[in-house]
């Protein structure tokens, strides 16, 4: 009797002692996890700071992004600065990249190495011979080589979360139609995809790698599109858009231009 009380008391101590030792735990890692999270916030935070204030400082003979670009980052038709509001951020750092890069450095740099190819297992293309991108234009190649890395991955993460509005611009029912023939169904003759199976189901962009093409100004999309033809921008993976630009004549460009303009965008639907 005696001893069977004895082992209850020590079963219940025992028990206490778990409990406090698993609560204790609990309260150890809830600590930890909230400390990281709370961490992790601060760090985001100050880096949004960051990207607050260099989108909105001046450099020595360099304006500010929001000097061309617009308070909020909405883009300026008249300057022929498109909208960077929204934009996926991992494609914004890649175009600041493409302007830093100096076009000449890279051919030296970064000719094709000599490889003895008998002894590298051949696949369908050589993956291996990668040429960074370059993209040409004035403003923003000095804008963007007065940045470092993580003041690009700032500004970059800065205007991809900041909320957009942007109105349908109207056009004729005629260039609506041709426009949205070729950005439904490209032209399969020419081998051109349609501009929404790379660009996203509704054109509103897909990922880091597809830009959206609503809410851009037509003249900005226009260009683009000439410039891919010219080789001013050259930096398009496994030349996706050059192939495309090399087909459109100049009334496609126009057309497809207008239907995309045609949409009405705000950061609300993209969160749809
Ligand atoms: C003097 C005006 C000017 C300034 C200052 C400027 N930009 Fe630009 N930016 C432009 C123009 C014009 C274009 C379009 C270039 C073209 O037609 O290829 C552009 C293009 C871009 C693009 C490409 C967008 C896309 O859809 O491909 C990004 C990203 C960008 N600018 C970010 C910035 C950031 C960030 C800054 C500040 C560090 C900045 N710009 C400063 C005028 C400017
Ligand atoms: C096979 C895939 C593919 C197809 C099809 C395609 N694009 Fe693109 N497009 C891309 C990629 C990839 C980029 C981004 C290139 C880069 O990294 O700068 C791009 C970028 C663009 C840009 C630049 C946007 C900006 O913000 O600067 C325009 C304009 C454009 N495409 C128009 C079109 C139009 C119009 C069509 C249809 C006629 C089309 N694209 C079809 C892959 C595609």
């Amino acid at each position: 009797m005696w001893l069977r009380n004895r082992v209850g008391t020590l079963r219940s101590w025992m028990a206490i002692g778990l409990s406090l030792m698993l609560l204790g735990t609990a309260a150890l890692v809830a600590y930890i996890y909230l400390g990281n999270a709370l961490h992790g916030y601060a760090a985001e935070s100050a880096i949004l700071n960051d990207g607050a204030r260099i989108a909105q400082s001046e450099r020595t003979g360099i304006q500010a992004c929001i000097a061309c670009h617009g308070a909020r980052g909405e883009g300026n038709r008249a300057l022929g600065a498109p909208r960077i509001a929204g934009l996926a951020a991992g494609y914004i750092e890649k175009q600041l990249r493409d302007f830093a890069r100096d076009p000449i450095k890279t051919g030296v740099t970064l000719d094709p190495i000599a490889r003895d190819y008998s002894k590298t297992p051949r696949v369908q293309v050589d993956l291996t011979v990668y040429t960074p991108g370059v993209r040409r234009n004035a403003a923003m190649n000095a804008a963007a080589a007065a940045l470092d890395n993580p003041e690009i991955h700032a500004v970059a993460l800065y205007f991809s979360a900041l909320p957009y509005q942007v109105e349908a611009l109207p056009s004729d029912p005629e260039t609506l139609e041709r426009g949205e023939d070729l950005a439904l169904r490209g032209k399969p003759e020419y081998g051109v995809p349609a501009c929404t199976s790379c660009h996203g189901p509704n054109g509103r962009g897909f990922g880091d790698q597809f830009p959206p093409l609503v809410g851009q100004a037509p003249e900005y999309i226009i260009r683009q599109l000439n410039h891919w033809q010219t080789g001013a921008r050259d930096n398009d993976t496994m030349a996706l858009m050059r192939n495309v630009s090399d087909q459109l004549t100049d009334g496609d460009k126009i057309n497809v231009a207008a239907y995309f303009a045609n949409v009405a965008v705000s950061s609300q639907d993209a969160e749809k």
